[in-house]
Formats: C-alpha cells, sequence, structure tokens
C-alpha cells in the first residue's frame, strides 16, 4: 500500500559557492523541485523547499588563492549572485542560506559529535603528502605530477585530465605542491572513517527491495554502489577551510564538505523554523524528497542516509528523483571552460523571460538521459508554442471578449455537440497532470499542460467566433464563455512550470482565488466578471538575439583555445636523432576488452607484424571497445614495458587529445599492413 505523508520536505542540492549557477543546474535540480513545490503548494499541501549554498571544499580554496582573497570573499560574492538569481527566476525557495552560517557549524559540529559520541566512526591513521615548505598537508587537488598512464604532466592527485584515469596521488610520477611547488613528503595523518560496509546489508534492503519504484538510472547506481561492496568513507580532510573537526587532537582538520553540506538541508531548516525544525526531518509522516543531478546520487543515496541512521533519529527521503545532464550545443557545460549559460546573464539578457527559460529546460528536462540545450531550441520552442499556441489562444481569447462584450464574462448558453467533445478532452487533464507531477516527470506533465492550450487553439479555431458575430451572438457568447474557462483551468495548470505567466493570466481574467482542486472545471469564471485589458504574455524572439547568444558561444570556443594554446605550447626543439628513437608502427586490432575494476582502461591485442602484442590504455571513457576491433593503430613499439592493475602493457596506443579531454585514436589514412613503421 502506498505510505500516506501529512507534508513534504523537498531538499534541492546546495550548489557550490565557487560560481555562479547555469542551465544546467536549473533543469537538473532548481526547476523540478520548484515545480514540484509550487504544484503541493496549489494543493494545498504543508510543504517546505529548501536550498543554500555550499560554501565547502577544496575548489573554493583553489580559487580563493588564485585571486588572492580569502575563501570567505569567494563564496560571499557568489552566494549572493547566486541567491539574488534564483529569487529573480521564480525560484520559490522558503529558506536559501548558506554553509557558512553559524547555525550550520553547529549543527554540522553536533551531527558529527553525536556519531563520534555513539562509536560510529573508525579512527585511521594513514600516509598523505604534506608541504614542508607551506607547513601543511596537501589536498588531491593540490598536487600536480605525471600520469602513470598516458605521462600527461599536468595530472592531479585525484585525476588525470587527459586520460580520465582516478589516480591516488602517491600514484604520481614526480608530484609537486601547487601551492609552494616543492616535492611534497609523506607524513602520518588521522583521519575520522563512516564504516558504510556496516550499512550495507541496511541499505540493500532499504533501497534495493524497499525502494524499486526509484527512477531506473537512480536505482542502478545505487545497485551497483551496494553490489560492488561499500567501504569506510573518510569524513574528515586535513585543510583550514570548513567546520572544524569537533575532537580534541583535530587541530588543521575539518569535516570532509559531503559531510558537511547534506547537514545543510538541516540547519536551513533550523534556521527557518527554530520552534518546529524536527517535525520536518523526524517525524515519519514528513516525506523528504531529494532533488539533485546524478552526480550527487552516492552522497544523498547512501552516504547521507547512513549518517542519519547512525545518528538514529530522523527519516530517511522517500524518493530521489535525480536527473541525468544538460549539454549545451552539444557540449558538456563547464564552468572552468565557461560553457555555460549563466542563469545571472541569461536575466540581463532575457529580461522578463523567466518562463520562456522555465519551459524549454522543463522540455527538455534530461530526466531519462542526458538532454541538449540550443538556442535555436530555445527560439523555436518560444515561437512554435508559447507564442503560437499559449500566448495566441488567450490573446484571442481576451481580445474577442472585449470585442464583443466589453471584457465581461459572456454567459454560456447550449453546448453543441462539438462543445461537450472538446470538454470531455480536458476532462481528464487534472488526473493525468497530477499522476505525471506525483512521479517526478515534469516534461509529460507539462507537455499535457500545454496539450490544454493546443485543444483551446483548435476550438477558437474550429468554431470561428468572429465569423459568427454578425449572426449568432448567443453562440458567440457560448464559444468566448468555454474558451475563457480553458483559459482560467491554463492559469491553474500552468502555475508550477510558467508562475509569472499564469500569475499574468489570473490577473487579466480576474481570478483572485484558485487552487489545483478547481483544474477541470467550466464554471471557473462566473458570468459578467470583468477581465483586465490584454497583456501579450509571450512574444516572438527574433534570429538576431539568438545569434548574438550563439556568437557569444563562439567567443568563448575561441578564447578557450588560445587558453589551450597558451597552457600546451608547441614543446622544445629536439634532435632528429632522437625522433628517430621512437619506433611508431601500425598495429591492427584483434581484441579489446575492458579492465575490470577499471573505468579507465581497455586491454589490447594488436597484430603488430611480429606475433602479437598487448597494451593497455587509458581510453575506456571514449571508446566501446567493440568499436576498435579490426582498425587499424598506431603505437609506440619500443616504450619499456610496464604494469597497468597488474598487466603487462608493451607500448603505447596514439591518440589525438582536443581541448575538451576527449582522446581520438590515431588510425592510417588507408589500409596497412600491420607492423609497418610509422616516419
Ligand atoms: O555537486 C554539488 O554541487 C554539491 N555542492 C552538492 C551538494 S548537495 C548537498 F549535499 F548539500
Ligand atoms: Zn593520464
Amino acid at each position: 500500500m502506498e505510505k500516506k505523508f501529512k507534508r513534504t520536505l523537498v531538499t534541492t542540492a546546495l550548489p557550490y559557492a565557487n560560481g555562479p549557477v547555469h542551465i544546467g543546474h536549473l533543469a537538473g535540480v532548481y526547476v523540478p523541485a520548484d515545480i514540484y513545490a509550487r504544484y503541493l503548494r496549489l494543493k494545498g499541501e504543508e510543504v517546505l523547499m529548501i536550498g543554500g549554498s555550499d560554501e565547502h571544499g577544496v575548489p573554493i580554496t583553489i580559487k580563493a588563492r588564485k585571486e588572492g582573497v580569502t575563501p570567505q570573499d569567494i563564496v560571499d560574492r557568489y552566494h549572493t549572485i547566486i541567491k539574488d538569481s534564483f529569487a529573480e527566476f521564480g525560484i520559490s525557495f522558503d529558506i536559501y542560506s548558506r554553509t557558512s552560517s553559524k547555525i550550520h557549524y553547529e549543527t554540522a559540529s553536533d551531527f558529527f559529535r553525536k556519531l563520534y559520541d555513539k562509536g560510529e566512526f573508525i579512527e585511521k591513521v594513514s600516509q598523505q603528502y604534506y608541504d614542508e615548505e607551506a607547513q601543511q598537508f596537501l589536498a588531491d587537488r593540490y598536487i600536480t605530477g605525471t600520469c602513470p598512464h598516458c605521462r600527461n604532466e599536468r595530472a592531479y592527485g585525484d585525476q588525470c585530465e587527459a586520460c580520465g584515469t582516478s589516480l591516488n596521488a602517491t600514484d604520481l610520477i614526480d608530484p609537486k605542491s601547487a601551492i609552494s611547488g616543492s616535492k611534497p613528503v609523506l607524513r602520518d595523518t588521522k583521519h575520522w572513517y563512516l564504516p558504510l560496509d556496516k550499512w550495507e546489508p541496511y541499505l540493500r534492503q532499504w533501497i534495493l527491495e524497499e525502494h524499486k519504484e526509484w527512477r531506473p538510472n537512480v536505482y542502478g547506481q545505487c545497485k551497483s554502489w551496494i553490489d560492488m561492496g561499500l567501504q569506510p568513507r573518510a569524513v574528515s580532510r586535513d585543510l583550514d577551510w570548513g567546520v572544524p573537526v569537533p575532537v580534541e587532537g583535530a587541530d588543521g582538520k575539518v569535516l570532509y564538505v559531503w559531510f558537511d553540506a547534506p547537514i545543510g538541508y538541516i540547519s536551513n531548516t533550523k534556521e527557518l523554523l527554530p520552534e518546529s525544525w524536527e517535525k520536518w526531518w523526524k517525524d515519519p509522516e514528513t516525506k523528504m524528497i531529494h532533488f539533485i543531478g546524478k552526480d550527487n546520487i552516492v552522497f544523498h543515496c547512501i552516504v547521507f542516509p547512513a549518517m542519519l541512521k547512525a545518528e538514529g533519529s530522523y527519516n530517511l527521503p522517500e524518493n530521489v528523483p535525480a536527473n541525468e545532464f544538460l549539454n549545451l550545443e552539444g557540449d558538456k557545460i563547464s564552468t572552468s571552460r565557461n560553457w555555460a549559460v549563466w542563469l545571472h546573464e541569461y536575466l540581463r539578457d532575457f529580461p522578463g523571460k523567466q518562463d520562456v527559460l522555465r519551459y524549454v529546460l522543463t522540455a527538455n528536462a534530461p530526466e531519462t538521459k542526458d538532454n541538449d540545450f540550443t538556442w535555436r531550441d530555445f527560439q523555436a520552442r518560444n515561437n512554435n508554442e508559447l507564442v503560437a499556441i499559449l500566448g495566441n489562444f488567450i490573446n484571442r481569447s481576451v481580445v474577442l471578449t472585449y470585442k464583443y462584450f466589453d471584457g465581461k464574462v459572456p454567459a454560456a448558453g447550449e453546448l453543441t455537440d462539438y462543445d461537450r467533445e472538446t470538454l470531455a478532452e480536458f476532462a481528464n487533464v487534472k488526473a493525468t497532470v497530477e499522476n505525471l507531477l506525483d512521479n517526478y516527470r515534469f516534461r509529460d506533465a507539462q507537455k499535457e499542460a500545454m496539450n490544454l492550450a493546443r485543444i483551446g487553439n483548435k476550438y477558437l479555431a474550429d468554431t470561428e467566433p468572429w465569423k459568427l458575430a454578425k449572426t449568432d451572438m448567443e453562440r458567440v457568447a457560448t464559444i468566448l464563455n468555454l474558451a475563457l474557462q480553458i483559459s482560467a483551468n491554463l492559469a491553474i495548470a500552468f502555475e508550477p512550470f510558467l508562475p509569472f505567466s499564469a500569475a499574468k493570466l489570473r490577473t487579466m481574467l480576474g481570478m483572485n482565488e484558485f487552487c489545483w482542486e478547481q483544474l477541470g472545471r467550466t464554471d471557473l469564471l462566473a458570468e459578467g466578471t470583468q477581465l483586465a485589458t490584454a497583456e501579450l504574455l509571450f512574444e516572438k524572439i527574433e534570429d538576431a538575439t539568438i545569434e548574438a547568444q550563439l556568437q557569444k558561444l563562439e567567443d568563448t570556443k575561441k578564447a578557450n583555445q588560445l587558453a589551450e594554446h597558451k597552457a600546451n605550447p608547441i614543446r622544445e626543439n629536439i634532435e632528429f636523432d632522437d625522433f628517430m628513437k621512437l619506433d611508431i608502427r601500425v598495429g591492427k586490432v584483434l581484441e579489446c576488452t575492458k579492465v575490470p575494476k577499471a573505468d579507465k582502461l581497455l586491454q589490447f591485442r594488436i597484430d603488430d607484424g611480429l606475433g602479437g602484442r598487448t597494451i593497455v590504455s587509458g581510453i575506456a571513457k571514449h571508446y566501446a571497445p567493440e568499436d576498435l576491433v579490426g582498425k587499424n593503430v598506431c603505437f609506440i613499439a619500443n616504450l619499456a614495458p610496464r604494469k597497468l592493475r597488474g598487466i603487462e602493457s608493451q607500448g603505447m596506443i596514439l591518440s589525438a587529445e582536443d581541448a575538451d579531454g576527449r582522446l581520438v585514436v590515431i588510425t592510417p589514412a588507408d589500409e596497412v599492413k600491420p607492423g609497418s613503421e610509422v616516419k
């Protein structure tokens, strides 16, 4: 049986305050969460929507260091931009706060302390890199060196961005501190670990058995984590920015950002409701829903629930409708490469058009797979759907009512069969939209709402009241009454999706009170109600406007290429003899398989013209193994063999890397015998 709840707590992933928010954040988290919260409020339910900035973590300290300011300066700057832009965009948070607040420090600190006192942590000493010049431990991102897989000299301690391999800082060849440039040394350091393995049986039952209704992408990710076996996770770091670890002997240590950030949901609720926050977190009749992007699934479905369980008095989420990613014009959105449509810039460039972006992001919501935002699609959806269908229908209904009835809702006479057919078509809209929203299918729900406008538009086009005005005013009255009732339904149905336009529409129709329950009714506007003057809800977006946005992206691409060239200049000249030392050959790929437990590595069996050899290459993120079988590739044949994940790699397959880190294998232009030399 479906569980009944009294109230709903909607949490939205706290965005890092190291940059503004972009359309990827909006489509993934804030627009769907806002639709959901507005829908529940419209139904008269008790609901709370929590948001805030995530102000800790290493990237913030790196940015501060680069700019020569404090981390607090950075988060102050971006928290303000993010908060203001959300407000202007109509994201209806009940509170939008931040994790550098006093109440958050207290809450996170108390939470850790409670788990510590209950003996829920394991203490472990491990070796970590320490910068003796700067006198501090180094976060993985603060260490650079040569990647052991692809020899990229600018790999980070947690990842090589050239070959995509996840690394441990101790894997790097020639490690360097990004702070002082000196060679770091390994030192012992103590940290606290949450033993996720302890919670594995519980999590397996709770998610895999009791929450089979979760989205397949969420359920699948959880299943694969649980099936791989959960390990203890460190919840502290050696860093000077964050919530200090509240136990003795923990100087210079702070809570790991992923430990304190989700507690931010609790602190923000407390800040808003100091007296009654507990009912939102501890009463089993409260339903908690986490809105997040797919990169946050493990933290919200496994780590945070384990923390809450370990604490013992909190509810766990009822659902976590995580979205996939939104791309921009075919490329991954990236804050560091400025490849994004930033919300604060959109609001500046498209004043008053919040709903257009909300509409487009929901129409393309990455609910089941990654999706693409393009400016041409934005324009088309505005011009062909919002203007031509929704806006046009409303405008015609109101303008005609002014023309024939002085702007007063006319009385409906007898209905024709066609009227009844039209009414029947929208009788189900409430149940349909409701069912979709209850199941977090926002994209389809909005489509249904739009369908209502389509029905209205078709009704006016088919009945042509303007042609009947000379002969049958009674019929015109009936048609316009019905058209206006449909308009009133649209004002309700679109409130969660397009709140600005829905509010304008309600003003236009003189609707003071409204609620979700009224949806589907045809008596929403009483006869004689005076309409306000017609106002266009949407306007056409011209080509020039779109071209300006596309040009902006083109400029970004060029700037990135220049920066890439600067960061990756042609290396020093070498002597011909040095070049001749390299033995590059062509080989045919006979077999190609994924290396188990290494998500970046592929193992090749190559026909090298000399009896064959094995090569391991870090390109699994860029190719499916079967795509490469049968291909001719170029490889370095005389690179000293080395072991990767226990497999001896006898050479290196050559790939070209573009500025986005995409790797493309080099193949000869024509068929050539395996073993042929490349000169
Ligand atoms: O991925 C992110 O942007 C994180 N700042 C999300 C944190 S969600 C929650 F735990 F606060
Ligand atoms: Zn690499």
